[in-house]
């Protein structure tokens, strides 16, 4: 396992990252899961903000101010919906990631930590996301000197269990 990849099982919004990234969807107007925990935590200045992005296409991401939040930014990725796996979903999923990761850079940011974005409510299988959750973040950091630290910030013990067995693997 790459040494600046890190797994821990935390409330995002809880990290003294850099930048948090968002499960967010395509109108930056929150939601619920992680999308409606770090709005909350956030305050009402981040959807402001938001609001002047003109939305988020699915498999981009947007940088935002953190606010309240102990993070500096909030990286807002728009991750695929689960349509059955033959409508491009993990090649958005990647690119979801993989925006993220250009984005921090394109800040200088060092640390960054990640949700398990679309295996919430839009019902990616949590194996398949993993899969390419890791693999996108270890080619990056491969080709990336400038990020020191990703931390992938599981929710639940079935999400633990599957970066568990992947990272070990
Ligand atoms: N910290 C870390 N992870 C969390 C938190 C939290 N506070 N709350 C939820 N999660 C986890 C969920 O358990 C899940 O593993 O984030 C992962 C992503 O799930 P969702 O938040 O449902 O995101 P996603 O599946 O990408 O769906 C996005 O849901 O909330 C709406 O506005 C959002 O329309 C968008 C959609």
């Amino acid at each position: 396992m790459n040494a600046k990849i890190k797994l821990i099982k935390t409330d995002i919004t809880k990290l003294h990252v850099n930048a948090i990234v968002n499960a967010a969807n395509s109108s930056l107007r929150g939601g619920g899961g992680v999308d409606g925990a770090i709005h909350r935590a956030a305050g009402r200045q981040l959807l402001n903000e938001c609001k002047t992005l003109n939305g988020c296409a699915t498999g981009d991401a947007k940088i935002t101010a953190a606010y309240k939040l102990p993070a500096n930014y909030v990286i807002h990725a728009v991750g695929p919906v689960w349509h059955g796996g033959k409508y491009g979903e993990a090649d958005k999923l990647r690119s979801a990631y993989r925006r993220s990761l250009e984005i921090a850079v394109e800040n200088n940011l060092k640390t960054i930590a990640f949700p398990n974005i679309s295996t919430g409510v839009y019902g990616f299988p949590k194996k398949q996301a993993a899969e390419i959750a890791i693999t996108t973040v270890s080619d990056f950091l491969s080709e990336n000197e400038q990020i020191e630290q990703v931390i992938f910030a599981v929710f639940d013990d079935e999400n633990l269990q599957i970066y568990n067995e992947l990272l070990r693997s």
